[in-house]
């Protein structure tokens, strides 16, 4: 069997980062990448409005870290939010020496736009395809480093011997066939979990497998109820149109024409946290405001040369696949699954309960975000949170020396591969994944109910039920999406069991978990954080207190 030093599982940015910061630490580790898409195809690519630091001179790290604070409605534990809000505008120049190629303004630096929840103008861009600038300067610092990526793997499981994380056993898409792989210490970077839920910005990749990994491996997942709605994903696609596009002055109006965040927050208006403009939004559809399902983004008022400059792939986006110019009309929007603020809990050096295991990204939870993140968070994270980790990960595996690993996991994964493969029965992975996106995007949206959930609970075990099912239409080995997408649905449906159990325990509404039968926020009871630790019979939940440091909740 192959053993590395470190293995990291995702090359979004997250993975990346995490890689060259361990290299530059130490270049002479063994350092390798496995990811199920080539590197620039990671959903990472797809981010666009921007990344915040507090670079300005009428801004500072504590007030992004209070922002942060309080647009998570105080869930977020706040020694992990000073730290990523104090590293931030390093790590940013940082990345600008990597030669990621930022808008800039008329001084020359860095240009920053405004952004939700924010009290200052902190979100710093290349157009509206910040993620896109990012992760392929990224991807010309692994190669220059010669960093090696298992391109096309799809991780199936972690090899945890001893009470130890040893490695994972992978399946290699383009040849047909599994294999163990060895790393001294295993970093999960494998982004989020949106495609629990139909319509949703993510990318069809992003099916929750770094977080099902850690849960089977008994690693509880934290904070799972959270699932941030964003206010304008562009109608009937999931697409999204960035919060770049109101940081730059767009307006949202409903079919009255109104401005309607007039009446839900009439001080930040469109700029409100992500949750309040998503639940304006779905208020304003309820109650016959809105259109097919839809309120307007109307940025006519910007000019052609503004859009064009600034919001140039929105506005390809929109005529694309909305038929509208959004220098003639105003683009139909609604909000969709957009983010996972929970995930793997670790510390801020990224840390999980399992020796060897490390997170980062979306698939961990430091916890920052709490219950609602701000726009331009998500792309910080993956850098301060990739660093940090790919540090702690490389310093802790100095002098380790590499150690036999059974083929037990090996052996067992391949019987439970090759079973997939010659079963014959009903069902099909695809239909029970639209059906599980159905149930949540129905049952688990921007409004939930006890009665909604428990529906949706009863609904997800039993697809949990069909999927013992499934059998696979393509039985060849090599490039065996048909295979991958069997292996996916385990991830998406243990993921959405534990957010539905989250969700239907906590008692209040809180930032992204709006509960119209609890509508308040209840910190005497809830001012905590969720576990869900997996078991025979579901998720069984526990709580953790939330690390309180300068930011009472107010
Ligand atoms: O709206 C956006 O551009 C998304 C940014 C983010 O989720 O951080």
């Amino acid at each position: 069997m192959k053993v590395h030093d470190l293995v990291i599982v995702g090359a979004g940015l997250a993975g990346m980062r995490a890689a060259l910061a361990a290299l530059e630490a130490h270049p002479h580790l063994d350092v390798a990448i496995l990811s199920k898409v080539h590197p620039v195809r990671s959903h990472s690519v797809a981010a666009q409005g921007g990344i915040n630091a507090a670079l300005g001179e009428h801004d500072s790290w504590e007030a992004h870290a209070f922002d942060t604070a309080k647009g998570g409605q105080y869930l977020g534990d706040q020694d992990a939010i000073e730290a990523m809000c104090r590293d931030a505008p390093g790590d940013v120049l940082d990345l600008e020496r990597l030669g990621v190629i930022f808008s800039r303004d008329e001084q020359g630096r860095i240009a920053q736009r405004p952004f939700g929840g924010a009290g200052a103008v902190r979100t710093c861009y290349a157009a509206d395809r910040t993620g896109h600038a990012i992760l392929h300067a990224m991807y010309e610092q692994l190669l220059k480093r010669q960093v090696f990526v298992y391109e096309e793997w799809y991780v199936t499981s972690l090899l945890v011997e001893e009470g130890r994380c040893r490695g994972v056993v992978a399946w290699d898409l383009v040849h047909g066939g599994l294999r163990a792989i060895g790393g001294k210490a295993v970093i999960l970077a494998t982004g989020g979990s949106g495609r629990v839920f139909l319509t949703s910005t993510n990318a069809v990749i992003n099916t929750g497998d770094g977080m099902a990994l850690a849960y089977r491996a008994g690693v509880p997942l934290e904070d799972m109820e959270f699932v941030q709605f964003h206010p304008t994903t562009l109608k009937g696609t999931g697409i999204l149109i960035t919060e770049g596009a109101r940081g730059e002055g767009g307006y949202l109006l409903n079919t009255l024409g109104e401005r309607f965040m007039n009446a839900y927050a009439p001080e930040q208006m469109e700029l409100a946290p992500r949750s309040t403009v998503s639940l304006a939004i779905g208020r304003e559809i309820l109650e016959g405001r809105g259109m097919d399902g839809c309120v307007l983004l109307d940025l006519r008022h910007l000019g052609r040369a503004k859009i064009q400059e600034r919001l140039p792939q929105i506005r390809q986006l929109a005529i694309e696949f909305a038929g509208v110019d959004p220098v003639e009309s105003p683009i139909p929007v609604q909000p969709g699954a957009h983010y996972q603020m929970g995930g793997v809990p670790t510390t801020s050096w990224g840390e999980t309960d399992l020796p060897g295991l490390y997170a980062a990204g979306e698939c961990a939870c430091v916890s920052v975000h709490g219950a609602n993140r701000l726009g331009g968070n998500s792309l910080l994270e993956t850098i301060v949170f990739g660093r940090r980790a790919g540090l702690r990960a490389a310093e802790s595996l100095l002098g380790l020396a590499p150690r036999a690993i059974s083929d037990q996991t090996l052996r067992a994964e391949a019987h439970r591969i090759d079973a997939l493969m010659d079963r014959k029965g009903p069902e099909r992975a695809w239909e029970i994944r639209d059906d599980l996106g159905r149930v949540m995007s129905r049952n688990l949206g921007i409004f939930r109910t006890k009665e909604s959930m428990t529906e949706a609970l009863e609904q997800v075990r039993a697809l949990q039920g069909r999927a013992a099912h499934v059998s696979l239409q393509d039985r060849g080995r090599v490039f065996n999406t048909d295979l991958i997408h069997a292996l996916e649905l385990r991830s998406l449906l243990d993921v959405a069991e534990t957010i539905v159990a989250g969700a239907l325990a906590r008692e209040e509404s809180r930032g992204a978990h709006y509960r119209s039968d609890f509508p308040a926020r209840n910190d005497r009871a809830w001012l905590k954080h969720s576990l869900a630790r997996r078991t025979d019979h579901g998720p069984a939940l526990s709580h953790r207190p939330v690390t309180i440091t300068r930011f009472p909740p107010t």
